[in-house]
């Protein structure tokens, strides 16, 4: 695999913490380019010699604008099996329900544009329905759970500009622990 020639904007850089703008159809060769490098690097990320290699942070996730693209764009790459990804492509996706029930990474949430240790935890929905548009433009709906509800959760706070450690009170790290279960 040849890693795809992209620059992950870091937490500092302003652009992360504007709002990604609604996606018109037919998507350019650009978005489209753009979509399938995001998920080559998501996938060589989580390939054991492919990362080794190239020096890469594992992540299963990327929205357009970590790469300076201010466009309602996310992809995932959800490793189901040695080297065999189930890809997410979501453009303008729109939250229609949340589960009451309430979860969180126990080990703390990661991002390809934060690159320190966060102490903290984020409370995320452990379903949700999500309705969005394909690479073609058609609308579909989606109901995701457990990790890949977080993911998608994650992906459309960094559509609206925010990102995980946003939501974490540095004086209280670990709020409402007990409400919560840990995946
Ligand atoms: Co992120």
């Amino acid at each position: 695999m040849k890693l795809p020639n992209i620059k992950i904007l870091n937490e500092t850089d302003k652009r992360l913490h504007q709002v990604s703008k609604e996606v018109k159809f037919p998507l350019t060769k650009e978005d489209k380019d753009m979509i399938n490098d995001m998920l080559v690097y998501l996938q060589m990320s989580q390939i054991d010699e492919e990362r080794e290699k190239y020096n890469l942070r594992a992540g299963w996730g990327m929205s357009a604008v970590q790469l300076g693209v201010l466009k309602r764009i996310f992809v995932i790459a959800e490793e189901k099996e040695d080297k065999n990804f189930q890809n997410y492509i979501i453009i303008n996706p729109e939250i229609l329900s949340y589960s009451e029930e309430l979860i969180y990474v126990g080990e703390g949430e990661g991002c390809l544009s934060v690159n320190r240790d966060v102490t903290g935890i984020v409370k995320r929905h452990a379903r949700i329905t999500v309705k969005y548009q394909d690479m073609n433009g058609i609308s579909k709906t989606i109901r995701v759970r457990e990790d890949v509800s977080i993911a998608f959760q994650h992906e459309i706070d960094h559509l609206n500009g925010i990102l995980f450690v946003d939501r974490i009170d540095p004086k209280n790290p670990f709020k409402d622990k007990d409400l919560m279960r840990e995946i």
